[in-house]
């Protein structure tokens, strides 16, 4: 039961990693052009905040991407059939789906946090740990691969762990010093 319980969680965390990967690369990759362009909404406050970047939201795809290959190479390597046991194209589908419904979704939180008064870099528990995943979900949920890989207690689980993980990704992060905070 425990072992079951574990090998559930693993797999959930392996099937999203192409989603929680994006924000380290952003992280490494943004800071050049605001995607928002500097400019404002019509209340006053920005679109969508100097940490939204074309190098972060590009470059976050691709590290996804990356990320999602390397797995599959992995599984291959040591005999595992999750991301390996679908047709390349599927598979690549899915990582692309991930990879962008996580910055789209990141940046939907930005836009969010913006309209409610939240500064760049402020913290919005919740829309800083899920909405990333509910995107990366949803876009995910238009392939083929996705329902071959994900099921309910799946998603439900990815639900669950997401915010507890995320916390922890981004507080060592910031122990690292790649992040000045630790959300
Ligand atoms: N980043 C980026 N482009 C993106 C996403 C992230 O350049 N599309 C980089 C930025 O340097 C950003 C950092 O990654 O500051 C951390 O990302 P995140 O926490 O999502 O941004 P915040 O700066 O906290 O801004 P917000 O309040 O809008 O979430
Ligand atoms: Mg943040």
């Amino acid at each position: 039961m425990v072992f079951e319980i574990l090998m559930t969680l693993t797999k959930v965390i392996w099937l999203l990693l192409p989603a929680y990967t994006p924000n380290n690369f952003a992280v490494i990759l943004g800071g050049l052009k605001p995607m928002d362009f500097g400019k404002n909404f019509f209340d006053g406050r920005r679109i969508l905040g100097d940490g939204k970047t074309f190098s972060g939201f590009f470059g976050g795809i691709l590290g996804g991407i990356l990320t999602a290959n390397v797995q599959r190479i992995m599984e291959i390597t040591f005999g595992v059939r999750i991301f390996s046991s679908l047709p390349f194209n599927e598979f690549f589908y899915l990582a692309l789906a991930l990879a962008f419904g996580s910055m789209f979704g990141d940046s939907m939180g930005s836009f969010l946090k913006r309209r409610l008064g939240f500064e760049r870099g402020s913290r919005l528990p919740l829309v800083d740990q899920i909405t990333f995943l509910i995107f990366a979900l949803a876009f995910a949920s238009l392939t083929k691969a996705f329902w071959e890989l994900f099921g309910t207690v799946e998603v439900i689980l990815a639900l669950i762990i997401t915010p507890i993980l995320h916390l922890g990704v981004n507080f060592i992060a910031y122990k690292m010093k790649l992040k000045n905070v630790p959300w």
